[in-house]
């Protein structure tokens, strides 16, 4: 229907009418130009987020016009059109009358090994050497490249051991898109014996065997909680059908980058795990949330998807692609379903837990990529694969993502009873002129430990004791010459920015402690208040986490507070 013979709302009352809705007017052209772009695609509401992407990519921001446009094609309302957008920090959402972002955007990573390495004066220099109308500086958590720190993102080419000159260079040669490295295909890991696992198990296979055989394994999940991964599946089964399964691909908590690292060169091991857990658990679809952060694990995924489709391994559809918008909290497994869902990502309150109501509210099993990869290889190898390591009376592997003040950052695989002085020696030990001082074991939520604590094994269930854990094993190592108080600082940071803001202990408590700990000397007793107060009262793991380094930093470096 055209606009003008649309219906308006009225008033009764002579003069009172008006001739069209209250609030913005839908825009004809920007209609069409949604329309164009959406293409023969269904309406549906999980879609949004793939739509703003759509429109993202094509026009460099979300005007206003566009996005009132996608509200009336999808029949929403513009608050719910509006409320995602302005969620999700890669949107850049403009209002009539302001000026859009410059074509390019340079996301310089802030994180805490992207700091350690000059990350602040990479930015100031790039801000103050480049035409500000022509590219964009703007900060950004990290981006899964910690070894190569200081990153950041041109585009979406990422650009390792930043400096200018390379940004410079870069953007003279246009080089603004991913970079794909080799990797193993579908016809190399096929010959090798690849999918062979999932057919037979298809053909005969005995799913209770094959979760005794993950059992046996001793694998936990390798997204941070450690949940020993065969019992989620019957947890999962136990609910009727329709069931879903959703691939956490978010990797977003600071210094993690295992995931992107096995993505990057083995991506079939991944796929074929995530399709023996569906099968396992008689999946309608797997989700794969990615990240945005990585385009070029999202286009290895396209391509190798397209492929197993071609093959006959997948019907078409069967596996779906979901590309995340740069939000740390998505990586909460009820905030990915909401975000799956095309909503915010805000993580939902528990019971009922996603394995009975998932995404679409029905039962789905969720699991983290590097899970997913040893599922396969435990399928393939055994459970021997994992359960003959021993070491410091702990059994299995565990892949160290290791960055800071080592020799040589990068993914480790280790006994996982391994201490941070066998981390540090299998990094190629202390930078020349470091001496070691404090280590952050899994990421920023699990805080910072001094080096004198260097005999316990990096395990799950070792470092609570500690008032920390092991999480995604994201170890970042800091010498003589870095500040504990300026790492925390760097960590709460991050956690007051990526708070969803749903529940005011973690809203308000990351912000205040953030305002307190710039103080040169902390006023230690109100921010054990906060830290209280968040910790008891947060409704998910980044508001009740986010105390750690607060209070870590006073017990062990109390000189420095
Ligand atoms: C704040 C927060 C962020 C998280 N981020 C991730 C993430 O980026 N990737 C991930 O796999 N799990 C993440 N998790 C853990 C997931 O909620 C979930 O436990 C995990 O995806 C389950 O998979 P697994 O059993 O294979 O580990 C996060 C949890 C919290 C509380
Ligand atoms: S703890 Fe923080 S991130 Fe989690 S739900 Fe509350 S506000 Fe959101
Ligand atoms: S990429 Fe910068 S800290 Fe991870």
């Amino acid at each position: 229907m055209a606009l003008d013979e649309r219906k308006g709302v009225w008033k009764s009352g002579k003069g009172k009418g008006r001739r069209t809705p209250k609030g913005r007017q839908l825009d004809e052209q920007a209609w069409d130009e949604v329309r164009t772009l959406l293409g023969d695609q269904p309406r549906r509401r999980d879609l949004l987020i793939e739509f703003l992407h759509l429109i993202q990519d094509s026009y460099g921001c979300l005007s206003a016009a566009h996005l009132r446009a996608l509200a009336e094609e999808m029949r929403l309302s513009q608050a719910e059109v509006y409320e995602v957008a302005s969620f999700y920090a890669h949107f850049d959402v403009v209002k009539e009358g302001e000026a859009p972002p410059p074509a390019l955007t340079i996301r310089v990573c802030d994180s805490l090994s992207c700091e350690l390495a000059g990350a602040q004066a990479l930015q100031k220099a790039l801000e103050d050497g480049l035409d500000a109308s022509a590219v964009r500086v703007v900060r950004a958590p990290c981006m899964g490249r910690c070894d190569t720190a200081p990153v950041l993102e041109l585009g979406h080419n990422h650009i390792d051991h930043a400096t200018p000159k390379k940004v410079e260079d870069a953007i003279a040669r246009g080089e603004t898109s991913a970079h794909i490295m080799e990797y193993q295909k579908l016809t190399d890991y096929s010959s090798s014996g690849g999918y062979d696992a999932l057919k037979a198990l298809r053909a005969d296979g005995d799913w209770e065997a094959v979760q005794n055989k993950v059992l046996e394994s001793g694998l936990r999940g390798l997204g941070g909680a450690g949940f020993p991964s065969g019992k989620k599946w019957g947890f999962v089964r136990a609910n009727a059908g329709p069931r879903y399964l959703a691939v956490n691909g978010d990797e977003g908590e600071p210094g993690t980058f295992k995931d992107r690292y096995y993505l990057e060169r083995t991506p079939h091991l991944f796929l074929e795990g995530m399709l023996i857990a569906a099968w396992a658990v008689e999946a309608e679809t797997c989700f794969i949330y990615m990240r945005d952060e990585y385009p070029a694990v999202l286009e290895i995924l396209r391509r190798e998807i397209k492929a197993l489709e071609t093959a006959g391994i997948v019907e078409e559809g069967y596996i779906d692609l979901r590309r995340g918008a740069g939000a740390y909290i998505c990586g909460e497994e009820s905030a990915m379903i909401e975000s799956i869902e095309g909503k915010r990502g805000i993580p939902r309150h528990r019971p009922p837990f996603v394995a009975q109501v998932g995404v679409f509210d029905r039962p789905t099993l969720v699991h983290n990529v590097e899970t997913l990869h040893w599922v396969a290889r435990v399928c393939r190898e055994g459970p021997e694969v994992l359960n003959t390591t021993e070491k410091n009376g702990r059994v299995g592997l565990r892949s160290y993502s290791v960055s800071g003040r080592v020799t040589k950052p990068g993914v480790y695989l280790l006994p996982a009873g391994s201490t941070i002085m066998d981390v540090i020696e299998a990094a190629g030990g202390m930078a020349e002129g470091h001496v070691f001082k404090a280590y952050q074991p899994g990421g920023p939520s699990s805080g910072l430990l001094p080096a004198s604590i260097n005999d316990v094994p990096l395990d799950f269930d070792t470092l609570q004791p500690l008032g920390s854990f092991i999480g995604s094993a994201a170890v970042v190592v800091l010498s003589d010459k870095d500040s504990a108080k300026a790492a925390a600082l760097n960590m709460l940071r991050f956690f007051e920015d990526e708070s969803c803001g749903q529940c005011t202990p973690c809203r308000v408590g990351c912000e205040k402690a953030v305002k307190l700990m710039q103080a040169e000397t902390w006023d230690q007793g109100l921010l054990e208040e906060v830290c209280t107060a968040m910790a008891d009262a947060s409704i998910c793991g980044l508001g009740q986490a986010a105390p750690n380094p607060i209070r870590m930093v006073m017990k062990h470096f109390s000189d420095e507070v």
